[in-house]
């Protein structure tokens, strides 16, 4: 608790460019928390190195994956909004962590044995001590309730293991986090194979929305979203092309399935696809002109930058000297 208020805690990663899925799926959802809860999103950027990263790239990312989040709705005045690199405390309480998280635990990550086939080239210690470093960003900031996806959960329960581990050796010292389970994120499949979740790292881009992405190629790239023979617009699971599209549609739209079917009743797939490309362009067309504006002050976004890691390193100091203190250390002499 921070006053009154649960604490949030999220973040992404910040390589390739966020998706529809994204948007739709986490970044929108957490545009509502900010007045209920105090809110920490971060912009992950010790985790991205697990995989290997091209400086300039990999900095230019990180930028404008922080001016996103403020593009999209989070105020930063109401949200702290950082880099997860800038608030060194993550760095230093994972490691402690790393001390109380068994290899046995971590040898079950479902993500680390994916992503070590995916790049067998470059299985290094941070890719296996990943949800470490996760753990301790959430716990850091003793946040009572963390949104995820699906893919995540594991990563919350190993995080709360640890956390309860630790709190039965030396009492309380951690918040045991929940999953924030809230109106349900709109879940986005990939737009080329309905059956699977549209992806940053997707190799074909024709499969996902780029929240970057012009009114003409969104347009396109409905077009050619992979649907059925059927010719009927249902909202089932055997029409997964569908389906998916109905989702989206009702997410820009914020009307319901049913009422996205009875909208197209009788109408072909070709004018559905083009009501949703529309329907996501409009959605999209204010994001992209206010992260355009913003993108240009240059000094606004570094007053955020500073600002908010302040705020967020004076939370994180906190839980990290309590810690090191009933760990053992001896404390520093200030
Ligand atoms: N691992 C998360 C992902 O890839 C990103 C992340 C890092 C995160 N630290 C977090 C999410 C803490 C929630 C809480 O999506």
């Amino acid at each position: 608790m921070i006053g009154d208020k649960k604490v949030i805690l999220s973040g992404m990663q910040s390589t390739g460019s966020l998706t529809l899925g994204n948007y739709l799926g986490a970044l929108k959802n957490w545009v509502s928390l900010c007045e209920e809860y105090e809110c920490f999103y971060m912009v992950a950027d010790l985790h991205s190195i697990t995989l290997r990263q091209d400086p300039a790239q990999f900095r230019k990312s990180a930028r404008n994956l922080l001016t996103l989040y403020i593009a999209a709705g989070l105020d930063p005045h109401k949200n702290c909004i950082y880099f997860q690199s800038h608030v060194p405390q993550h760095a230093q309480l994972a490691w402690v962590l790393n001390c109380f998280t068994y290899m046995g635990e971590l040898n079950r990550m479902t993500q680390f044995k994916d992503k070590s086939a995916k790049h067998s080239d470059n299985i290094n210690a941070g890719l296996y001590t990943y949800p470490v470093l996760m753990a301790a960003d959430i716990l850091l900031f003793q946040s009572d309730l963390v949104p995820v996806g699906k893919d995540q959960l594991q990563h919350l329960e190993i995080t709360r293991d640890i956390a309860q581990r630790v709190n039965a050796i030396y009492g309380d010292v951690f918040t045991i986090p929940e999953p924030y389970i809230g109106k349900a994120g709109a879940k986005i499949m990939s737009l080329q194979d309905p059956t699977k979740k549209m992806s940053k790292s997707d190799e074909n881009p024709n499969a996902s929305i780029y929240l970057t992405d012009d009114k003409d190629t969104v347009i396109r790239k409905f077009k050619r979203a992979v649907t059925d023979s059927e010719a009927n617009i249902a909202y089932n699971d055997e029409q997964a092309g569908i389906h998916n599209l109905i989702d989206i549609y009702g997410a820009c739209t914020g009307k319901t399935p049913d009422e996205v079917v009875r909208e197209f009743n009788g109408k072909g797939y070709g004018d559905f696809k083009m009501a949703v490309g529309e329907a996501v362009a409009d959605t999209l067309s204010p994001i992209q002109t206010r992260f355009d504006e913003l993108s240009k002050d240059k000094a606004y976004i570094d007053s955020i930058i500073k600002d908010n890691a302040e705020k967020a390193s004076y939370y994180a100091e906190k839980t990290l000297r309590k810690v090191m203190k009933k760990v053992g250390f001896t404390e520093k002499i200030r």
